[in-house]
């Protein structure tokens, strides 16, 4: 079997030969690479080549691929049922420790990100009785209809759609905000202080590559959906349980929460959360529905309190950041060397590299970076081994797993892939 033989079959089976678009490659041209495992920090391909890998499924990995206790404790579970459509003890074990850690009174779990986004959505309409959802242009909430939306400027619109397929109707139903611009929030909420059923928000917007949120863009979220009437919902699908144990803090006044990847130790996983006077709207207990036949799943649950136990005591989170701060350290140096209009942002174990002289603050600014050098840089490190995830507006992630070697050799790999990519752009 060859990479390519993957990807012709791929090809000829999954719409545009992926199961979901980034893995495609398209934004940094090429072909895509058929991974066969992972182990630790690594990843190998189809034909047995290793790469240092940051993309870490796009969040989960924490403590990298294949984590020997993870998998234990998968398999264990495998072995007593993988499914029931009943209540069962791994959901109290997870359960448990997402609320002890979280201080959420009542989470529900979910089978990924973008269910618990949606439910939170209808339960906050549920609760306030209005329709109109704010978010911010550049975040990411998961694929249901009314969150596709982004806006094309920075002045606040009522939303169209990113995606054919959403109807009008359900698109404008969503106001997209520019983010980390506290006064546009509160214009929002001035002319419409009656409509706003939630404001919606990455604690850290994490898919526009990395932005972290000005602190005056916190304390606006903090006081002004609350002081119209409209519920907080904090997507920390990434950020929960990467940046510490439990919540980021980043947002403390969130009415709801939403959870995913990490909770579920690589295993397909959603939850959301909150004060159990709000929680208890959901159905059976109130009127707001929301169902799923593999929620909860034993061998989900089995893996993700596998990896909480493992997280608990914060170590892990110490040595991811600190492995990420030597990379920090070593990226800025080689966009220094190269004297390459680059940027770099880190907050604890996420890191990205803007082709921007200055790191954004916004989607606009994050969409002035300039993919087709990221695009070079990205395959001049597939080349000497490391798998970064393909799009200027990803996030890298940075496990526990990862060796000071790894950080080493991939700090090295980006001085050559840097300079090539700024300098020799043209002749490749
Ligand atoms: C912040 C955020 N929210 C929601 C989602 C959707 O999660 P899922 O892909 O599990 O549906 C993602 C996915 O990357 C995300 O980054």
């Amino acid at each position: 079997m060859t990479n390519e033989k993957v990807r012709e079959a791929a090809a000829k089976l999954f719409p545009g030969g992926v199961n979901s678009p980034v893995r495609s490659f398209r934004s940094v041209g090429g072909a895509p690479v058929p991974l066969a495992r992972g182990s630790g920090a690594h990843v190998f391909d189809v034909e047995g080549r290793s790469y240092i890998d940051y993309v870490a499924a796009f969040g989960p990995l924490l403590l990298g691929h294949a984590n020997p206790a993870v998998v234990a404790a998968i398999e264990a579970a495998a072995h007593t049922g993988t499914a029931f459509g009943a209540l069962t003890p791994g959901e109290v074990e997870l359960g448990r420790r997402v609320v002890e850690a979280t201080g959420l009174e009542r989470v529900r779990f979910v089978n990924s990100g973008t269910e618990a986004t949606m439910t939170a959505i209808r339960l906050a309409r549920g609760a306030t009785g209005r329709d109109i959802v704010v978010k911010f242009d550049g975040c990411y909430h998961g694929h249901s209809d009314g969150l596709l939306v982004s806006a094309g400027s920075g002045i606040a619109t009522m939303g169209l759609s990113d995606s054919a397929g959403v109807p009008a109707a359900i698109a404008g139903l969503t106001a997209v905000l520019p983010y980390n611009d506290p006064e546009a929030l509160r214009r929002w909420f001035t002319d419409h202080p009656d409509d706003t059923a939630a404001v919606i928000v990455e604690s850290a917007a994490a898919n526009m590559g990395l932005v972290p949120p000005s602190p005056a863009f916190l304390a606006a979220l903090q006081v002004l959906p609350r002081a119209y009437g409209a519920l907080l919902i904090a997507d920390e699908v990434i950020t929960g349980f990467r940046m510490r144990y439990g919540l980021s803090g980043l947002l403390p006044a969130a009415d709801l929460v939403c959870l995913g990847k990490i909770i579920g130790g690589g295993l397909p996983v959603g939850a959301f959360g909150g004060r159990s006077e709000l929680m208890e709207l959901i159905a059976p207990a109130g009127p707001v529905y929301q169902a799923g036949t593999l929620s909860g799943n034993p061998l989900v649950m089995a893996a993700g309190a596998a990896m909480l136990d493992q997280l608990a005591n914060g170590a892990p989170y110490r040595r991811a950041e600190d492995l990420a701060r030597h990379f920090e350290h070593g990226l800025v140096a080689a966009v220094r060397r190269a004297e390459a209009p680059a940027s770099v942002v880190r907050m604890g174990s996420m890191l990205t590299l803007f082709f921007r002289s200055e790191a954004p603050t916004n989607y606009q600014q994050a969409r002035e970076s300039d993919t087709a050098m990221f695009g070079r840089f990205h395959h001049g490190m597939l080349e000497r081994g490391i798998m970064l995830p393909p799009s200027q507006f990803e996030t890298w992630f940075v496990s526990s797993a990862h060796t000071e070697a790894d950080i080493d050799a991939t700090v090295n790999a980006a001085h050559e892939a840097i300079y090539e990519a700024f300098r020799h752009g043209g002749e490749r």
